[in-house]
């Protein structure tokens, strides 16, 4: 059934101790649970979530509970109150679980023959009966017995023994936040002191052979932790921090107190192996995964419907962590172009949902890009309206006030109103409400006065015909004909559906408006080409440079998917930023990468428009070449120019330089017939190159030799292999992309069952615009067969990737038709999981 926000209740137990043993096996694993409770009130009966468990006993204080005394159902076990004792009492279980015979990996499961668990947000119900719900917090005491060298568990080391260990985990914390770790295991080690000098292991656990790669999280984490006490006063309470990767794992990482448990393609990194990408990406995840010790394991969420409280903080502050550490501004490019590309996607679609949802079948469908991604956003405008000193008084409260409790958003506004005297009640339509705002700005200019008028509107949503207006943060500058700035960057607060702002300027200036992409809003502008190409060379503020380039590719784009030739100004324009030398070579990537496919589909599809893939397609790659063409000199002088030697340092420097570089092949590669691309792929002695030469060969037409080459290279590092099989089908001409993924779908190293490698060749396919949507429908249904096949071994992933359905109503009525068809065989499949079923029918609409 549905589950809704409105119907919330507390536990009416106070739990404070548990005391869990395991006895690890893998088909008969024996978990034994004692749970200490304090009735809040009278006559309340006891109920525990528990799934697939085998129950073996059941007690209270010593005495075996009889068969009326309780009531055992599929979802879990209600001991009646009549057979409560009054005030608090021990309950105790023993049940049995298979972890080998978990292959949804969500619980005990087991990988390559260690057991590890996964339990946000349902998966402890999945281990022993207990109420698995974020709310109720107690202290863990862990008994470990099993023949495996390593032992791990949340908290501190307790006692051990051959066969045996014990921890302590002081901090209460709900079940969710609970971990279990054991296997034939190594770690690489360090120390980290806190600020207050409490001790730290730090330890990053491995698969024997994969030791050689740990060096690079184990530096990234201490600098999470410098950097969450610069930033933020937080400093790490226990004396141990493990981290351990695993090869099958859902998702990215998960933040157990004290034992963080990680996709291993988020931990290992060499240069041979790792991409500047990824090097970025463990950073940042090991960051983020750290920070939420407190903005998730010491402050947690009162029930699911609040997610976004500890996600969304926890992404702006690892997005943050990023900038410090990393990228610079940049960095704040990057964030919003995956907002605008993923956010924006979903909140166009028929999975459209508030970052706080009211009501959902199976919450692991709301770990979505709204719920972290926006929900970053929105604490990022806080920060922006209350302003910086504001909003570290507002978090430091937070922390003060909330250590060790279970919270909602509104516990979350009201530090901040608190601080600032701001009332925040429009404001938390943000995260009480879908959609993406569009804002529409017309100006004048009469009398030395310069006035711009924005309008509002959001579009419908599923459930919210009607929208409100937001309070939108809107940072606004303006800049002479020269180029300089006649105002700098002012915050402008709109709170109504038509607001005016006037400014006093000798001349007419021109606007530079949503700098630093200030709200996640879609710009609506009538803007001439000469402007935006102005903008691109002169704007003070570097996210609206990127944007007027951005708009201006867009632009180009379009009218040449309906027959137009690239626009000189755009090609002029890409020449000047290429002979800017003071510019960052990151930053001048970013400029010259165009709108992805998906992109330019979904303006479009805004813009009343039904998007053709092929057009889109060739568009793209017919104004490539043209930029290749006009600036060949340029680009190759640069290529050259741009060869980083030494050995390689994942470094912002020397990474910035390989991606503008990359940048620079990719283009001279239409014209040189892969030269160059060959030469750097025999080259290369590091992932990053190497993987990028490859991906532009194949993209080419050019990639079978290189292809073979690197696959008898790296056919034994699982991680690599992943690469391949997504780069072979995502960056092929589309209309081989889907034989291409059927072919590989034959491969004996196609392990579908393993979810890196299942969303590297599913999802390389959904990534491949114009081949995922051939017209042939071929595509859909490649792709509802795997949903079909997967869903029973592992619901969660097969349900994550069914997102890739959801923009099916922007295509033309066959395409539509098409996808509904797969749509509905997936939904009338028997036996459905809940969650690919939810999904399905929120696809439908
Ligand atoms: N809390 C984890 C993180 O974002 C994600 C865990 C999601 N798990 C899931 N089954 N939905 O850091
Ligand atoms: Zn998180």
């Amino acid at each position: 059934g549905t589950i809704y926000l409105k119907d919330y209740t507390p536990y009416p137990f106070d739990l404070d101790q548990v005391h869990l043993t395991f006895r690890l096996a893998p088909s008969a694993t024996r978990v034994l649970a004692r749970l200490h409770l304090t009735p809040k009130g009278e006559g309340a009966s006891l109920h525990l979530d528990g799934e697939e468990l085998k129950l073996i006993s059941l007690g209270i204080d010593g005495t075996a509970l009889q068969p009326a005394d309780y009531l055992l159902t599929e979802t879990g076990l209600t001991v009646h109150a009549a057979a409560l004792p009054e005030g608090a009492f021990t309950l105790e279980t023993e049940v049995e679980i298979a972890p080998n015979a978990n292959t949804a990996l969500e619980g005990l499961y087991m990988s390559n023959g260690m057991y590890c668990t996964q339990c946000e947000a349902e998966g402890f119900r999945k281990i022993t009966f207990y109420p698995d719900r974020p709310d109720v917090m107690a202290r863990f005491h862990v008994r470990i017995e099993g023949d495996l060298p390593v032992l791990l568990s949340n908290g501190n080391a307790g006692a051990s023994g051959e066969g045996w260990a014990e921890w302590d985990d002081p901090w209460p914390k709900p079940a969710y936040l609970f971990a279990l770790v054991a296997g034939d295991l190594v770690a690489t080690s360090g120390t980290f002191t806190t600020k207050s000098g409490l001790e730290v292991d730090l330890n990053i656990w491995v698969r024997p052979g994969d030791e050689d790669r740990c060096d690079f999280a184990l530096e990234s984490l201490k600098r999470s932790m410098v950097w969450d006490e610069e930033a933020y006063g937080r400093e790490y309470d226990l004396s141990v921090f493990n981290l351990v990767a695993v090869d099958d794992f859902n998702m990215g990482a998960m933040e157990n107190k004290g034992l963080n448990i990680f996709n291993s393609k988020l931990v290992l990194a060499s240069p041979e192996t790792a991409t500047d990408t990824d090097y970025v990406r463990i950073e940042a995840v090991i960051g983020h995964e750290y920070f939420h010790n407190w903005t998730g394991d010491r402050i947690t969420c009162r029930d699911w419907f609040q997610l976004c409280l500890k996600e969304g903080l926890t992404v702006f502050r690892d997005q943050s962590f990023t900038r410090d550490v990393r990228l610079g501004p940049v960095k704040r490019i990057e964030d919003a172009a995956t907002l605008r590309t993923r956010q924006f996607r979903e909140d166009q679609g028929p999975l459209a949902h508030p970052p706080r949802p009211n009501h959902y079948r199976e919450i692991n469908n709301f770990y979505t890009v709204t719920v972290y991604e926006k929900g970053a956003e929105i604490v990022g405008m806080l920060k922006r309206l209350a302003g910086d000193e504001a909003y570290r008084q507002a978090l430091d409260l937070y922390f003060e006030r909330h250590d060790g409790q279970a919270c909602t958003i509104e516990d979350w506004l009201k530090v901040f109103e608190d601080v600032t005297g701001r009332d925040l009640t429009q404001f938390a339509l943000w995260y009480t409400s879908a959609g993406t705002p569009h804002l529409k700005v017309t100006d004048a200019y009469a009398d030395g006065r310069y006035t711009l008028t924005f309008r509002q509107s959001t579009p419908p949503t599923p459930g919210e015909p009607e929208k409100a207006p937001r309070h939108i943060p809107i940072a606004v500058g303006l800049l002479d004909l020269q180029g300089r700035e006649v105002l700098s960057t002012q915050l402008l607060e709109m709170t109504e559906e038509e607001q005016s702002f006037s400014f006093d300027v000798a001349e007419r200036p021109v606007p530079s408006i949503l700098r630093d992409f200030s709200a996640p809003v879609v710009l609506q502008r009538e803007q001439s080409p000469e402007e935006q190409a102005f903008l691109l060379a002169h704007d003070t503020d570097g996210f609206n440079r990127w944007e007027a380039g951005r708009s201006l590719a867009q632009r180009t784009l379009i009218a040449m998917t309906k027959g137009a030739r690239p626009a000189q100004g755009y090609i002029d324009a890409i020449g000047n930023l290429l002979a800017d030398d003071t510019l960052e070579p990151a930053f001048t990537a970013h400029c010259l990468a165009l709108p992805g496919e998906d992109e330019l589909a979904q303006a479009l599809f805004a813009a009343g428009e039904t998007p053709d893939p092929d057009a889109i397609h060739s568009a793209r790659s017919a104004l490539s070449r043209a930029i290749a063409t006009a600036h060949e000199a340029r680009l190759s002088a640069l290529y050259d120019a741009l060869e980083v030697k030494g050995p390689y340092s994942p470094d912002a420097e020397p990474a910035g330089k390989r991606g503008l570089r990359l940048a620079c092949l990719s283009l001279l590669t239409k014209l040189d017939n892969g030269a160059r691309a060959k030469a750097l792929f025999d080259a290369a002695d590091n992932m990053t190159e190497s993987f990028g030469a490859l991906s532009i060969l194949i993209r080419a037409g050019l990639g079978d030799e290189a292809s073979e080459t690197f696959r008898a290279r790296w056919q034994d590092n699982r991680l690599v292999m992943d690469k391949w099989f997504m780069v072979q089908v995502a960056a092929c001409p589309p209309e081989d992309a889907v034989a291409k993924a059927e072919a590989l779908s034959q491969d004996q190293a196609f392990d579908w069952k393993n979810p890196n490698r299942f969303r590297s060749l599913i999802g390389g396919l959904t990534a491949n615009h114009a081949g995922f949507h051939a017209k042939d429908g071929s595509g859909y249904a490649f792709l509802a067969d795997w949903l079909i096949k997967l869903d029973p071994m592992n619901p969660q992933t097969a349900a994550r990737m069914s997102t890739s359905f959801e923009t099916w109503r922007r295509y033309d009525s066959a395409r539509q038709n098409l996808i509904r068809e797969e749509l509905t065989r997936i939904s009338q499949t028997r036996g459905l999981s809940r969650d690919l079923s939810e999904m399905s029918q929120r696809l439908l609409g």
